[in-house]
């Protein structure tokens, strides 16, 4: 069906084709209203910023086992979350992990602030996050990019504008896009279909939901997308 809304057609995937991942709530329950644990969704979106899926489940588990809430994890010695952080890399992600959670902790009476202005006011959250955090778990609507996003708008619009220089251009995408019903889902939709579909090399464009709409498909060549500046 060519005419239906290009959100439509990727939440519709998402309902059939979402990962199970263990800081998610499923697209059902998540239409019936339920909200998946700001701590989970903050946490995963810090842990998953340089490091794959696969590699942060386990970290993921063994944070939240030891520290259940955002107030635990505050009141742990910051020696305590570094050690638990050694493996994924990117040490600066834990130091600002410890300072937000402290926070949230002190400032906040443990609850995490529920929209994406709040969210970018504490430490250690930058522009990606607080978007994340917004949509997933308080179905803000905001726009959220990052290079799996990237790739999928830049190929269904065929923006030929280099990266980086074409990021506001696809955010404006994305949030036009982002319906107001579920936003979260669409963010998370976003992201698994650019890890699992459209992916950098040889994209799945035949399983796509955007293939009948996708501009760099229609001219053959998803592959030339996100075009970047030469270095
Ligand atoms: N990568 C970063 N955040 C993600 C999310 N919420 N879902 C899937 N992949 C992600």
């Amino acid at each position: 069906n060519k005419h239906l809304p290009a959100a439509d057609r990727l939440l519709h995937w998402y309902d059939r084709h979402h990962r199970h991942l263990p800081w998610r709530i499923s697209p059902a329950a998540a239409r019936r209203g339920a909200h998946p644990d700001p701590y989970h969704i903050w946490m995963s979106e810090v842990m998953l910023q340089q490091t794959t899926v696969a590699a942060v489940k386990a970290y993921f588990a063994k944070f939240t086992e030891r520290w259940p809430s955002v107030m635990d994890l505050a009141a742990a010695p910051t020696e305590d979350v570094m050690a638990a952080w050694a493996g994924l890399g990117y040490y600066a992600r834990a130091r600002n992990l410890k300072k937000c959670a402290e926070a949230v902790a002190f400032e906040h009476g443990g609850i995490f602030p529920d929209t994406e202005a709040g969210l970018r006011a504490l430490p250690g959250i930058g522009d990606y996050t607080a978007a994340a955090v917004a949509a997933i778990a308080f179905n803000r609507q905001a726009a959220v990019m990052d290079g799996n996003v990237e790739r999928v708008i830049s190929r269904l619009y065929a923006i030929d504008a280099p990266l980086p220089g074409s990021k506001p251009l696809m955010k404006a995408r994305v949030a036009e896009l982002t319906p107001a019903d579920r936003p979260g889902d669409f963010a998370q939709a976003m992201m698994d279909l650019g890890a699992t579909i459209c992916t950098p090399k040889r994209p799945t464009c035949a399983l796509c939901p955007f293939n009948a709409l996708c501009v760099a498909l229609a001219t053959d060549e998803p592959e030339r997308f996100p075009v970047k500046a030469p270095k």
